[in-house]
């Protein structure tokens, strides 16, 4: 398997430096290679997602991403800011289905922003669409017939596009709980009711499987007042974006967090769900067991290596569990002594 490791810009670095030790542990018959992207790609081409990055993503079977979102490089042109790269990474390698696991740890209850009782029934998957909603509509800023300046992004979605997202949640969905809530607006906006009649299409392909559907505010609110309520979740871009922030708190720390982004063909990208936490970067004290367990999620989806993934996973449930705690769960370990902590939990299994 070919690896690209896309570290990027902000803690990127500093977190992928861990996963790349986790890796080494493992010893995996993989070839990595690297590539500049995001605000280090900016400053060193002139573009966040280079010619030759872009390649090298092409050719590659899983990449590795850290994050991006360099703040000296946010009044550049919109299509040069450090973000694009990640969005252009989505559209053109056409990472559609974007998998966002939420689970509560043993022994981090505390640590969540919910009261431990109901934060310990979280295992949840939000099935986030990628490659269209707002993000990728026509968008722009105009002048209105009074003289004021408008700005405008366009929702839509067309009906394959729900399709194919819709498959991936059911079927998700029939490997765990056998339980699927879609999330829309479909009280007001037309594309979520395509969206919603879409959806119970799909159903009729898995009779194994119950469908809910849920408004999108409503379902922020069932998140923090009954998430053991939810198996898979299945959203578009602009819902999914924010509610898995939004699970993240619940399970603890954005620091948790991995994410899959899956075409239709073998080939993903597995990033952590946070950005590029400027206001932490080059300190040391970035939480990289989110960047490790995408590794994790990398080796399961693109490797199809379910045990090397199972031993990353159970090595940082141990490392959790024997109360390691970096600054954003309260304590006071560093982003290198966490990536020891989870590379002696995997040479110490048996
Ligand atoms: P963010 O996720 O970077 O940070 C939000 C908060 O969480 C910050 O207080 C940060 O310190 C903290 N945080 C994030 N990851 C952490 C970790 N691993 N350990 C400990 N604390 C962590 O979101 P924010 O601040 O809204 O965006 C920063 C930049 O990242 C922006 O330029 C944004 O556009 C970009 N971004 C990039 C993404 C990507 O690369 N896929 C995703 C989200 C945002
Ligand atoms: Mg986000």
């Amino acid at each position: 398997m070919k690896i690209l490791l896309l570290a990027g810009d902000g803690i990127g670095p500093e977190i992928m430096v861990e996963a790349e030790k986790v890796l080494a542990v493992l010893a995996l018959p993989v070839t990595l290679d690297r590539a500049l992207v995001g605000g280090a790609a900016y400053a060193a081409t002139g573009h966040p997602l280079p010619p030759e990055t872009l390649d090298k993503a092409k050719a590659a079977d899983a990449i590795l991403f850290g994050a991006v979102g360099d703040p000296r490089f946010d009044n550049v042109e919109r299509h040069l800011r450090p973000e694009q790269a990640i969005l252009g990474l989505r559209a053109a390698l056409g990472l559609f289905a974007n998998l966002r696991p939420a689970k509560m740890f043993a022994g981090l209850e505390d640590a969540s922003a919910l009261r431990p009782e109901v934060a310990s029934a979280i295992d949840l998957l939000i099935v986030r669409e990628l490659n269209g909603d707002v993000y990728f509509g026509e968008k722009g800023t105009r002048t209105t017939a009074d003289g004021q300046r408008e700005g405008y992004d366009v929702m839509a979605y067309s009906e394959s596009e729900v399709r194919r997202i819709a498959h991936v949640a059911f079927r998700a969905a029939q490997g765990r709980n056998k339980r699927l809530c879609s999330v829309d607006k479909a009280n007001v906006l037309e594309t979520s009711q395509l969206w919603r009649d879409v959806v119970i299409e799909v159903a009729a392909e898995y009779p194994d499987v119950t469908l809910t559907h849920m408004y999108v505010d409503n379902a922020a609110m069932q998140l923090v007042r009954n998430p053991g309520q939810f198996d898979v979740v299945v959203t578009g871009n602009l819902f999914g974006d924010i509610l898995s922030d939004q699970a993240s708190m619940c399970v603890g720390s954005i620091g948790l967090l991995a994410s899959a982004s899956l075409s239709e063909g073998k080939q993903g990208l597995y990033e952590p769900i946070h950005g590029s936490a400027p206001d932490i970067a080059g300190k040391g004290v970035a939480n990289p067991l989110a960047m490790i367990l995408s590794l994790a999620m990398l080796l399961r989806h693109s490797g199809g290596d379910e045990a090397s993934a199972a031993r990353i996973e159970t090595a940082v449930a141990k490392v959790l569990a024997d109360g390691c705690r970096g600054a954003d769960l309260g304590g006071d370990m560093g982003t290198t002594a966490l990536g020891d902590a989870v590379v002696s939990a995997l040479n110490n299994q048996t």
